[in-house]
């Protein structure tokens, strides 16, 4: 057995200053889906996700709240948890940037970097968006001196700061890009370069004296760690860089790792300029990739945002449609490079189309087929001859591939996307073939056989391809199958013919139809409640 290649995948850990929000459950769910897919694909997965706990603004609603930062910090982590808890969510750790395993790295990195030249002490004047944490220059805040990011005011600060040296790594940051143009997917590098780099990137600022609640530095403890350089570095504390037992950093970030970090695009400028630059200083390997996704939007295109008041918790749609219909709107519906909106008719048209139409109903019409014509036992395979039969195999095949490219390359919408189609090829088939009508003829005994046979592989195979956004309902499927351990693996997804002779088991509705009206008018209700926007 060769050994297994070492995936690394990274969520950005969230900000502990409000709950989580539909947007965020975005993030984490698209990741969560690749990171599933990998283990099927037998890769050694560690996936992370975590919580940003330092920060003015963290202190600031600490302090609204009568709390202490740390005990308001506890608090918002753990409801993190919980929704991560509801939302299936397979990350194999959760790093706070308040816990001390992280809070050592922090110091330990800013001392290495203090003493070998690339941090150094001077003066900070600079336009700054408390709401973002983010220091920005003139031409960045333009003449209405507002954040680019969130649009809100920024204000002058001044004070002593240590700075990252970041000009002396320009050009090594320059020549990386370009012999690694797939480092950041679908060109969403450029702008960055034509905005950030190209007009001449300055010294970064990484400490801040005007409050405390953060990482302060050994050397000067009234600095402490601006919030983005603390935040960055928990890709690697979490697997133990520079502490005692550092046998997970040498595995997830050696050599031979696949490293992805998925991100937002509001935060592209962090991880594909600074993180880097960072890096580089501490003499590490870059990832391979930072997966830049869109943002879920409200239907007028502002950012839903627990900030802006505007966005929903995940919670209340998991618990009136199910885990796995939200997880399968999110990935499905929404272009993972793009920004997407929730929308109710989308969110109720694709189920009921995907979900209920396409899945459960060839699932239900081939279960009780297998049982009215075969007495619930599946029928022997045999090399199909009914042309229809050999081209659904053949269908099988195509979109199976077509599944692997594109999830290899993280576009789980277009990987969902081949699933269903590939579901689909058993409801085209039962149409052609109208099993009903064989099952009447006593010469098309063995096209019927073959025709109810391809069906369960459709099922079979397809249910392993919708397994990792369908984290429960595709082993529903499965079951309900009677599939048997081993062909459920990846490993044995492309091996046809094993399913002779299983006896079905338990059929169920896998998903309830929506009332479209109904389920609209809720969905409405839910979303623009936050949004103010009525449809
Ligand atoms: N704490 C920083 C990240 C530090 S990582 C070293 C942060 N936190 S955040 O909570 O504001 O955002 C976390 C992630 O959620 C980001 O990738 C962000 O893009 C994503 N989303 C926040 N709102 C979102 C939407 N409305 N839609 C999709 N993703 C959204 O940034």
């Amino acid at each position: 057995m060769p050994e297994k290649k070492c995936f690394y995948i990274t969520t950005p850990i969230y900000y502990a200053s409000a709950n989580l929000h539909i947007g965020h459950s975005y993030c984490e769910v698209i990741t969560d889906s690749i990171a599933r897919y990998k283990r099927e694909r037998g890769f050694d997965v560690f996936f992370l996700t975590g919580a940003d706990e330092h920060g003015q603004k963290i202190a600031k609603n600490a302090l609204a709240a009568g709390k202490e930062p740390q005990a308001f910090v506890d608090e918002v982590a753990k409801t993190f948890k919980d929704t991560w808890k509801a939302m299936d969510i397979t990350n194999d750790d959760f790093i706070r940037t308040t816990d001390p395993r992280h809070v050592e790295v922090v110091q330990k990195v800013f001392t290495k970097l203090l003493n070998q030249g690339d941090i150094y002490l001077g003066k900070y004047e600079g336009w700054y968006c408390t709401s973002d944490e983010a220091f920005w220059t003139d031409s960045q805040v333009g003449e209405k001196h507002v954040c680019p990011t969130c649009g809100r005011e920024v204000h002058k600060e001044t004070e002593e700061a240590y700075f990252l040296n970041c000009k002396k790594y320009i050009p090594q940051l320059l020549k990386f890009y370009e012999e690694h143009p797939d480092f950041v997917p679908d060109g969403k590098l450029n702008e960055m370069i034509n905005t950030f780099i190209k007009p001449g990137l300055e010294d970064l600022c990484i400490t801040r004296t005007s409050f405390s609640w953060g990482v302060p530095i050994k050397e000067n403890p009234k600095h402490v760690v601006y919030v983005w350089i603390d935040a960055l570095l928990n890709y690697i504390s979490a697997l133990g860089y520079l502490s005692n037992d550092d046998t997970r950093f040498q595995k997830y970030w050696g050599k031979n790792a696949e490293i992805v970090h998925f991100v937002g695009r509001e935060i592209n400028r962090f991880h594909t300029i600074y993180w880097p630059i960072l890096l580089m200083a501490l003499g590490l390997r870059l990832p391979d990739h930072v997966y830049v996704h869109g943002l879920l939007l409200t239907r007028s295109g502002v950012k839903l945002s627990k900030s802006l008041g505007n966005a929903p918790s995940p919670l209340p749609l998991i618990e009136r449609y199910g885990l796995d219909s939200l997880r399968y709107y999110m990935v499905r519906e929404v272009p993972i490079g793009e920004d997407g909106t929730f929308t109710p008719k989308q969110f109720v048209d694709r189920i009921n189309m995907d979900l209920v139409n396409s899945y459960g109903n060839l699932l239900n019409r081939t279960l009780s087929m297998i049982a009215k014509y075969f007495d619930g036992v599946i029928p022997s395979y045999k090399e199909p001859l009914a042309p229809a039969v050999k081209q659904a195999y053949q269908d099988i095949n195509l979109y199976l591939n077509q599944y692997e490219t594109e999830m290899d390359a993280y576009n789980v919408t277009k990987g969902a996307d081949s699933a269903i189609n590939l579901i689909n090829i058993g409801n085209k088939l039962i149409e052609v073939e109208a099993p009903w009508v064989l099952a009447k003829d006593p010469l098309k005994k063995d096209e019927l056989a073959e025709t109810m046979y391809v069906l369960t592989e459709v099922l079979r195979v397809g249910s392993i391809m919708l397994r990792p956004f369908l984290v429960t309902k595709a082993e529903e499927a499965l079951n309900q199958l009677n599939v048997p351990f081993e062909e459920r693996q990846y490993q044995s997804i492309r091996t046809y013919g094993k399913l002779s002779g299983i006896q079905i088991g338990t059929m169920s509705q896998l998903f309830p139809r929506l009332d479209k009206d109904k389920e609209m008018a809720y969905l409405a209700d839910l979303i623009d409640v936050h949004t103010g926007e009525h449809a």
